[in-house]
């Protein structure tokens, strides 16, 4: 099992999936191991997700998949079960923290504020999701931390583009960032591969 850090650490980019119809998961998932992705996070927005998830978990053992919109226990438990190896919530609870823990499914923890994540820093955690990233406070919040809690990496989600993601990598506490630009819902429903192996390429060398 790896740790956040270094499932943070596979690379720059983390695509963030919405995927209706789990028959793509496989074809999007060696898309982007082909553009060199190696991680992916599944949102858990869509009845397709967790069977999308079981999917990519038997068919693609080189990608990490992580499950997205984790907002209760029952969507922890269900990830665990579905075969994620990690998982991302928007923002956090302790019930959410408690089932990652008791599943041993490393958690992703969102976070908006400095007290979110000084209480995150308390509970063990030190890694959080910045999510919503441009919203939220952009990348002058996020340099803004890096003074204060250095021991925090942060993968911000949430606005941020081709354009935008050297900007937020630039910062010495980002490792990666997520997004949905490299596989957008649209491009995935009309098995748009190639452009999405071509996205990913230039994401992975970012
Ligand atoms: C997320 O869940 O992280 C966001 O929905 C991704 O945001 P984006 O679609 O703006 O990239």
């Amino acid at each position: 099992m790896s740790t956040i850090h270094e499932i943070l650490a596979l690379g720059p980019v983390m695509p963030v999936i919405v995927i209706d119809d789990s028959r793509q998961a496989v074809p999007l998932a060696e898309a982007l191991l082909h553009g060199g992705l190696k991680t992916i996070e599944i949102t858990l927005r869509t009845p397709a997700a967790l069977d999308s998830i079981r999917a990519v978990a038997a068919a693609c053992p080189d990608i990490t998949i992580g499950a997205g919109t984790v907002i209760n226990a029952d969507l922890a438990s269900a990830a665990r079960n579905a075969g994620a190896a990690f998982a991302v919530s928007p923002g956090t609870t302790p019930a959410v923290i408690e089932v990652c823990r008791m599943a041993g499914l490393p958690l992703l923890p969102g976070a908006s504020s400095v007290s979110e994540m000084m209480a995150l820093q308390e509970a063990g955690f030190d890694a959080v999701k910045f999510f919503p990233a441009n919203a939220a406070g952009g990348t002058g919040f996020i340099k803004s931390l890096i003074s204060p809690l250095p021991g925090i990496s942060v993968c911000p989600t949430g606005g941020i583009t081709a354009a935008t993601a050297p900007d937020w990598l630039a910062l010495a506490n980002v490792p990666c960032v997520g997004g949905s630009w490299v596989a957008p819902q649209a491009d995935i429903a009309g098995g748009e591969f190639d452009a999405i192996a071509a996205r990913a390429k230039t994401a992975a060398a970012l």
